[in-house]
């Protein structure tokens, strides 16, 4: 699209702040074709919109959204009107020629020819009615759990007195995304995204809530939650290739976004409640069929702990065919140990202050969840060798609270039963990459000093002995992958074609 490669030509800062948004930091460059198509997926036309304000201000500002103005009214004929591969392409758009759909890129929906917004490649593109895609015979309804950083959440300011810098906001009159919004990951700004999603931990309580004068929800609130996928992020090209398919949202695809700086105890007070009404939700609405769960990363551990602690065996036989999980880290991974300690390189973005990050995130009760635990029956494994001490899994609460994150070390004592690792009694099929070099162990002066790092197996992020957790349950099919990196399961074809392929057939 016109205004997307300008950004890019123009930009290579762009690039890296895109990267970062999609793959955490943790994955590895040059970007392939298909990670550069995910990386425009994630980003909304808001998003683009805002960056280039942002950053054409002062220049030609004006003439771009001119340029916008005019191309939309070349474009806006019948085509963008069609909903149906069959539909959109029988119809003719301006210049005479057929009208283009665009299932996979930008799920359904058909294009002009010639149109500069369309993303499709001209293999991807459908302009034949007899070429367009069969829609499935079978479609079990399927409910998309995200992973960490992976659902988009909007803050209100009503009152942020305590601002991270002079430039940040102190009320706002309405909520506003910062989460994944690449203008609020601009230098300076982004100190006051990092403060704006602190949590405050309350070490008598247990409770966690947003910083003061700060009010954080999903990206779009609850209208997001259930028949949408316009909050959870990533998931595109899974979604629209479910769409081709003839899935509909709210009738068999439904996603179930959640704030992701929260853990176990929040979820049962809030999240869970909401899931379990949404599994029921989609059963009836696609005709009481089983539903499918489909997860990413610490949409493990969230959906472990819903089916093993929240919903009984009758629930589960009645409402779940089966659970598809991707990277799920079902034992976290050693290199949150490291984030809550020293911190690590934000997001692979040059200008993200390590230790401003850090201490952003050192009251989630998410990464206290993400810390590895000894499992039993399991190896009481070293996880930093430090010169006075070396700290095992067992004692990785110490470890933590030596280094300086208290308020984790005090969530993980305080929670009992906090491992993922039970079986969680339906089918499972556990997807994971087993060959990439992984953080695992550390060797620092002391608990709180830089560490050098030890690498085993994993994806990258999570490591073998979290991401194989699932190997010995009762009813599960295993997958490995080679070098796929965690998060690039989202956007990959051959992960999308098989969860495809196993949600339409009987
Ligand atoms: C930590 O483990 C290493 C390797 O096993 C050992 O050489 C060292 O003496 C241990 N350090 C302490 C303080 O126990
Ligand atoms: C957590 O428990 C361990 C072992 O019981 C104890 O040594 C440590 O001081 C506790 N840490 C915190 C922060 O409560
Ligand atoms: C997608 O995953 C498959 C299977 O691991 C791999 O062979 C392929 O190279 C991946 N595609 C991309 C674009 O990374």
């Amino acid at each position: 699209m016109l205004l997307r490669c300008t950004v890019f030509i123009h930009f290579s800062l762009c690039l890296s702040v895109l990267a970062a948004e999609v793959f955490n930091g943790n994955f590895p460059f040059p970007l392939s074709e298909g990670d550069i198509k995910a990386l425009n997926n994630a980003l909304s036309e808001g998003d683009i919109k805002a960056l280039n304000n942002a950053l054409f201000a002062s220049d030609d500002n004006t003439e771009e959204e001119e340029l916008i103005t005019l191309e939309n009214s070349i474009f806006d004929d019948e085509c963008a009107a069609q909903t149906n591969c069959g539909d959109c392409t029988s119809k003719k758009s301006h210049f005479g020629q057929g009208c283009r759909w665009c299932p996979l890129t930008s799920g359904n929906t058909c294009y002009s020819y010639g149109d500069h917004n369309n993303p499709c490649s001209s293999e991807e593109q459908q302009t034949d009615p007899d070429q367009c895609a069969p829609l499935a015979d079978v479609k079990k309804p399927v409910v998309i759990l995200p992973g960490l950083i992976g659902t988009g959440l909007d803050a209100k300011l009503t009152d942020k007195k305590d601002k991270a810098n002079p430039t940040c906001y102190e009320t706002t009159d309405d909520f506003f995304q910062i989460w994944i919004s690449v203008p609020q990951l601009l230098p300076v700004v982004y100190e006051c995204t990092m403060s704006e999603w602190e949590l405050k931990y309350d070490f008598e309580t247990e409770e966690v809530k947003d910083n003061d004068g700060v009010e954080i929800r999903i990206h779009g609130g609850e209208a997001n939650y259930g028949p949408s996928v316009d909050a959870v992020m990533g998931w595109e090209q899974i979604a629209h290739a479910l769409q081709a398919k003839g899935y509909k949202l709210g009738v068999d695809l439904f996603s179930a976004p959640f704030d992701f700086r929260m853990g176990r105890k929040q979820f049962h007070d809030y999240d869970y409640p909401k899931l379990k009404n949404l599994i029921e939700e989609a059963y009836v609405n696609s005709g009481e069929q089983q539903v499918v769960l489909a997860s990413i990363s610490y949409g493990a551990p969230f959906g472990q702990n819903f089916l093993v602690e929240f919903v009984d065996e009758d629930w589960k036989d009645k409402y779940i065919d089966s659970w598809i999980s991707m990277s799920g880290v079902f034992n976290g991974a050693p290199m949150v140990v490291r984030q809550l300690i020293t911190g690590m390189p934000g997001y692979g973005i040059p200008w993200v202050d390590t230790k401003v990050l850090r201490d952003s995130m050192r009251n989630w009760p998410a990464l206290a969840w993400l810390v590895p635990g000894l499992v039993e029956g399991g190896d009481d494994r070293v996880v930093t060798y430090t010169e006075s001490h070396n700290y095992t899994l067992s004692e990785v609460s110490t470890l933590l609270a030596d280094g300086g994150a208290g308020e984790a070390a005090d969530m993980i004592n305080k929670s009992e039963g906090m491992l993922t690792d039970a079986d969680p009694g339906v089918k499972v099929y556990c997807w994971y990459t087993f060959n990439i070099p992984t953080e695992y162990a550390y060797a620092a002066v002391d608990a709180g000093s830089e560490p050098e790092i030890f690498y085993g197996m994993g994806d990258g992020t999570g490591d073998l002995h979290s991401l194989n957790r699932c190997d010995d349950w009762n009813d599960v099919e295993i997958t490995l992958f080679d070098g796929l990196a965690h998060s690039a399961f989202m956007g990959n074809e051959t992960v999308t074609e098989m969860l495809v392929e196993l949600v339409t057939s009987a």
